[in-house]
């Protein structure tokens, strides 16, 4: 028989952590890892499945923000740790642990990055973001003109301390962007130290700091130098292009690869745009709508006739019902529906990564007044987020 529990002693939380590295067939923690580990769990956000004494499944959260399409900053949960124990699976732990998480989640969002794509959607997840990976032949990488600002590296002391208060001031504006918590901070530079040879650089502009670049270069056995961008934030296009010349003018690189927007502009940037290759789309974010009321008041809509749209929550049902969407907001109605949508695929279209006619050509979803629902959710920029966690 399985139950749900809160952890809340640290023991417990070092088995928690060993539960999921198994799942996910890394070994347990060592004590130094764990040193690096243990402040990242966060009290009442830890969640295990027992049978008996023994943690068989886990799941956990970290308190966060998330930008919605119009700017607003709303309270998020960060889904992480999710494991059931190889000898358990496929009996109902991993539902037991997503139903209990659901019920109790302090904010009316969530989000996770999912190892598998058909694990989620039962839960209410939808797909809401997604990246692009570039590959960028850097022999031929011309980027025309000069910085505009300065670039310069710090020592990894340095950037430790720095690199959050910058990430602060700078802000989030693009949606899908998720505010970065203490512990997030403290497993990235345990992830810096493993790759001993990672490097940041930061942008100043007339005003001060204004980006920062991190990155690692490999060298392959056939002496290729690789350079891999691990993290990349700008509060102004001339800080993003000018750390864009820096990384393409330095010396001995072959290739750059990056994960970013899909309409981040990168390949208008160097003077042959072929030098940037899109290798692969690949799904980032998975979010579920806690508090639909909440999340629809939350962001903002474009410019169309209303609809009403009716949302179906089999796991949290106080969110079913009709909601009338229009260029002035959202609110609850009792009117008849236009289009009826799973709670999952309305996660999907929220942050307009997707749109409801594109779901309505797969026969995902029914119903009429499809452009007028597309042209309401409309978004200037594509979802994306660039935090990894
Ligand atoms: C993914 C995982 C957590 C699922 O746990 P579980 O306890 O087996 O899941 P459940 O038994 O509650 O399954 C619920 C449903 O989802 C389905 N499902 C679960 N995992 C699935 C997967 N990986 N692929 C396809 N379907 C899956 C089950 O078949 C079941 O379907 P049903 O209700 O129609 O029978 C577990 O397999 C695991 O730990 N995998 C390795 C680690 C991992 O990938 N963690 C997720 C990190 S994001």
């Amino acid at each position: 028989m399985t139950e749900i529990r809160v952890l809340t002693d640290e023991a417990q939380f070092r088995a928690h952590m060993s539960v999921f590295r198994r799942a996910m067939h890394w070994s347990p923690p060592s004590d130094e890892q764990w040193q690096v580990i243990r402040p990242s769990y966060e009290p009442d956000r830890v969640l295990a499945a027992f049978d008996g004494d023994e943690i068989i499944g886990t799941a956990s959260s970290f308190g966060s923000s998330l930008v919605v399409p119009g700017g607003a900053l709303v309270p998020h949960s960060a889904i992480s740790r999710v494991g059931v124990r190889a000898d358990y699976t496929r009996r109902g732990v991993l539902s037991a642990l997503m139903r209990e998480q659901l019920s109790s989640l302090p904010d009316p969002v969530a989000t996770l990055r999912a190892s598998e794509g058909r694990i989620y959607g039962r839960f209410g997840y939808g797909l809401a973001g997604r990246w692009r990976t570039v590959e960028i032949d850097a022999r031929r990488a011309v980027i025309p003109g000069d910085l505009t600002g300065r670039v310069r590296m710090l020592d990894q002391d340095t950037a430790d301390k720095l690199l959050p208060e910058l990430h602060e001031a700078i802000g989030l504006t693009r949606p899908g962007q998720i505010g970065r918590w203490a512990g997030w901070w403290a497993r990235q530079r345990d992830r810096k130290t493993e790759a001993e040879n990672s490097v940041t650089v930061v942008h100043s502009g007339p005003d001060g700091d204004d980006g920062f670049l991190t990155y690692k270069v490999t060298t392959t056995k056939d002496f290729d130098h690789e350079l891999s961008i691990e993290d990349f934030v700008w509060a102004n296009d001339d800080a993003w292009r000018d750390l864009w010349i820096y990384v393409s003018r330095l010396d001995l690189v072959d290739k750059i690869e990056i994960d970013l927007a899909l309409d981040e502009p990168v390949s208008w940037l160097f003077e042959d745009p072929r030098v940037v290759r899109t290798k692969d789309v690949f799904d980032e974010i998975w979010l579920r709508l806690v508090d639909v009321p909440r999340m629809l008041s939350a962001r903002t809509y474009g410019v169309a006739d209303p609809v009403v749209i009716e949302v179906r929550d089999e796991l949290l049902p106080a969110n079913d019902g009709r909601y009338r969407v229009s260029p002035d907001g959202a609110e609850r109605v009792e009117e008849p529906a236009d289009l009826t949508i799973p709670v999952d695929l309305l996660g999907a279209v929220y942050l307009g990564d997707t749109t409801f006619s594109q779901l309505a050509a797969t026969r995902r979803i029914e119903g009429t007044r499809l452009a007028d629902a597309d042209a309401l959710f409309a978004v200037p920029q594509k979802p994306f987020c660039g935090t990894f966690f």
